[in-house]
């Protein structure tokens, strides 16, 4: 199937530095949109069991836009940063004079029973994956209803965001948090022409999805893992990230008009097992 076309939009990015938001950036331009991208290139959250993104791979995302033939304006920017978002909203669009589609798509995970992680790391947690998320949308709705073209906004949550699972709760609870977010902002711009829907990944092969410090969770408790099903699908256990742009590009696309404030699964029916 060819993908749909975005020539003339412009999608801002977060976490675009490699995983999954950098898969979302050249997708997203390879239908057609130039791409505004940032990310933070540096540790984040102090209990992250795998490493950082750097400088880099965020030079390799716009590459690998600009191979596709389409602009890429990125900084280095954290999504905690709430200024740093709306200097950058304000440089696109003054470069490009507007803004379509928004991918809120930088997280963190980290591992911990919820009575034992410090306040610190439920801070972290709630701070990147969901005031992050806050952060993004006043950075940019603003900017959407003022250049009058209606538009696609898509926050990645997890399948962690549908159903609970051990271990992870402050992620959870983040996750959920996004839901909420999504679904009130869905019925608010509703009247601007802007849809806004959540997309749940399960595991996905990206420097976050390989974290091995889960297994230390697992050792240590079990029954944990009885939370963690394959999913219905006999694929690869962990996605590539090219599948879950798939649907990112077609919820960015006129061809999903008629889904907002929708919860999307990626989870190869793992949420119903
Ligand atoms: N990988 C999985 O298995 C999986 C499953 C479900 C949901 N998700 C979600 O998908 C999204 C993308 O994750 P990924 O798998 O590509 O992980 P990843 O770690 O490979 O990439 C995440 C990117 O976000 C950036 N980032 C993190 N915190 C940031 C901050 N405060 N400010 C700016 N940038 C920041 C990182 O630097 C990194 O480049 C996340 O929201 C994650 O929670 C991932």
């Amino acid at each position: 199937m060819n993908d749909p076309d975005l020539s003339g939009r412009v999608a801002y990015v977060t976490g675009a530095a490699r995983g999954q938001g950098r898969s979302h950036c050249v997708r997203l331009a390879r239908a057609g949109a130039d791409i505004v991208a940032i990310d933070a290139c540096a540790p984040v959250a102090e209990h992250n069991g795998y490493s950082p993104s750097t400088p880099e791979d965020l030079a390799e995302t716009v590459r690998l836009v600009e191979n596709e033939g389409r602009k890429a304006l990125a900084r280095e920017v954290d999504v905690r940063d709430a200024a740093g978002q709306q200097h950058m909203v304000a440089e696109a669009i003054e470069q490009f004079g507007r803004l379509d589609i928004v991918v809120a798509n930088a997280g963190v995970l980290n591992w911990g029973r919820l009575w034992e992680i410090s306040a610190q790391q439920w801070q972290e947690m709630l701070d990147v994956n969901l005031t992050g998320v806050f952060n993004t949308v006043k950075a940019t709705v603003p900017a959407m209803i003022a250049a009058d073209n209606g538009g696609s906004i898509i926050t990645i949550s997890s399948a962690a965001g549908v159903k609970a699972v051990p271990g992870c709760g402050h992620y959870c609870a983040s996750k959920f948090g996004v839901v909420g977010l999504t679904n009130s902002l869905a019925v608010e711009l509703g009247e601007f022409g802007i849809r806004v829907n959540s997309v749940h990944p399960y595991g996905t092969d990206t420097p976050m999805g390989n974290d091995v410090s889960m297994y230390q969770m697992f050792a240590d408790h079990p029954r944990f893992i009885h939370s963690f099903s394959p999913g219905a699908l006999s694929t690869e256990s962990l996605a590539a990230p090219d599948l879950v742009s798939d649907i990112v590009v077609f919820l960015a696309s006129d061809a999903s008009s008629l889904i907002t404030a929708a919860q999307v699964p990626a989870d190869k029916g793992y949420l119903k097992i």
